[in-house]
């Protein structure tokens, strides 16, 4: 059975267009766009209307950066993929990609595994994975081609975290070398642990035990060279680059120089890094710990280097890096020890409000907003254009946004399964109104009317961001 919808009198803006259209949504993807009051816009009729007027039309949000049940420090990050979707879609996201996680001494196969069935059946909207690889060798390669050809084409390594998910820049290469034959890209966690680990020692040793020492021992520098190695190793290589979660100036400084000469490295950001910083790290009584995360906050004077290569496209992504940690119960485990504190911040919720703040703010353009949030991270991980714009035979992933309701950010109201907010109080114009996911409303004025398993795994293609 066919089912139609139409919205119609909203402001459809996309990475490259704005303009009053009326959308045709058929069996789950968008079937035409007309200019608004026009013969054409009439002629598109259906059972259900939504109307959209004074309203945005946008894409749903893509974030390819969440950890959903992720294990760390001894703990699991708090959101399912059941709760973390559905906080997702109130947010205005419909598709995420999270990251499966390869433990040393398994296969990337039993990993990927694990992953797929913490999420069947459970999600709310559409997902697809990326891959963590914690342990480089010949088999893990030979892996590495088959799960591009499944549609896992991007793989997470680290430089940090000795012990856990580290790889050595041998490793790092191989895989690189690897990624370069079969198409698959390389995400980056730029930052050099083993010296990190040498200063959280020394940082114990003083009795330097507060979270902002989190901050403080995580060095600038420390970033800004692993992302310098990264991207030269990349080169050697042959091999794209796509370093997450970049908080430095300096690191941006690196991608910058390197894009400069005309090298295929890319970037991404998070909203943590764009609006909080070490002042926050520095909350009394432990409060710092809801702010601790990898890469760290940084000083204030960091953001303005952020929002500058998020214009002139030194940056291209802007991701969540979602890793949501109750501050009762497991920031609490690094009480007297902030190394023992679980790394990471909640935010699926959260990115698109305070994207479309930062185009209140004067930060960035209306469709630099979508093209960030959905279109690119779409491209760069191979789901475009079926997600990440508006356009006939997209997916019908659609968010209508009142670009004028005022809200203020709150646990209190929001729907992450975590017991704080990295927002808490902050006031953001935006709010999201309705949600499709495949023409299926998820969200409608502000209700849930989703449900755990609509959301089906997405495979990808290798990246469509370097033609
Ligand atoms: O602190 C963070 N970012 N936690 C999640 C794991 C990672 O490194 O992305
Ligand atoms: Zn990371
Ligand atoms: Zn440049
Ligand atoms: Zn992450």
């Amino acid at each position: 059975m066919s089912s139609r919808t139409v919205i119609r009198g909203g402001l459809v803006v996309t990475a490259s267009d704005e303009i009053h259209a009326d959308v045709l949504i058929e069996d789950g993807r968008i079937a035409a766009l007309a200019a608004s009051g026009t013969p054409a816009a009439e002629s598109l009729t259906a059972p259900r209307v939504l109307d959209a007027t004074g309203k945005y039309v946008l894409p749903g949000g893509v974030d390819v950066h969440t950890h959903m049940e992720m294990p760390f420090g001894g703990t699991f990050a708090s959101d399912t993929f059941e709760t973390g979707t559905r906080a997702a879609a109130w947010g205005g996201t419909t598709t995420i990609v999270d990251f499966a996680v390869q433990s040393v001494g398994r296969s990337l196969r039993e990993g990927l595994d694990a992953w797929h069935a913490k999420a069947e059946g459970n999600c709310a909207i559409d997902y697809g994975f990326h891959m963590i690889v914690s342990d480089v060798n010949e088999e893990t390669l030979k892996e590495m081609d088959l799960l591009v050809e499944e549609g896992i084409t991007s793989f997470k390594q680290f430089m940090a975290y000795p012990g856990v998910f580290y790889s050595d820049d041998g490793q790092i290469l191989r895989a690189m070398q690897r990624a370069s034959a079969n198409g698959g890209l390389i995400m980056m966690h730029a930052e050099n642990g083993i010296a990190i680990d040498v200063l959280v020692e020394q940082a114990l040793a003083r009795g330097e035990t507060d979270p902002r020492h989190h901050g403080e021992v995580r060095k600038v520098l420390l970033e800004a060279e692993a992302t310098h190695r990264a991207i030269q190793l990349a080169r050697v290589a042959g091999a794209p680059l796509y370093v997450v979660h970049v908080s430095a100036e300096e690191a941006v400084a690196e991608l910058a120089a390197a894009r400069d000469k005309g090298l295929p490295v890319f970037g991404e950001t998070c909203p943590q890094y764009l609006f909080l910083s070490t002042d926050n790290l520095a909350e009394p009584a432990f409060d710092g710990a809801k702010y601790v995360c990898s890469t760290p906050l940084r000083p204030r004077e960091h953001q303005a280097a952020l929002w500058r290569g998020l214009r002139t496209n030194d940056l291209q992504v802007v991701s969540t890096d979602h890793c949501p940690f109750c501050f009762t119960g497991q920031k609490e485990l690094g009480r007297g020890d902030f190394s023992k504190i679980p790394n990471g911040l909640p935010g699926v919720e959260n990115r698109m409000d305070l994207l479309h703040q930062a185009v209140v703010d004067g930060h960035i353009s209306r469709r630099r907003w979508i093209e960030i949030a959905c279109a690119t991270p779409a491209r760069m991980f191979g789901l475009y254009p079926k997600k990440g714009t508006i356009a006939p035979g997209a997916d019908a992933d659609i968010v209508i946004y009142d670009p004028h309701a005022e809200q203020v950010i709150s646990a209190e109201t929001h729907h992450m399964n975590v017991d704080y907010s990295a927002y808490e109080g902050k006031r953001v114009t935006g709010r999201v109104e309705t949600v499709l996911s495949r023409g299926e409303p998820v969200i409608d004025t502000r209700r849930f009317v989703g449900r755990a398993g609509h959301g089906v795994y997405t495979p990808r293609s290798t990246c469509q961001y370097l033609s």
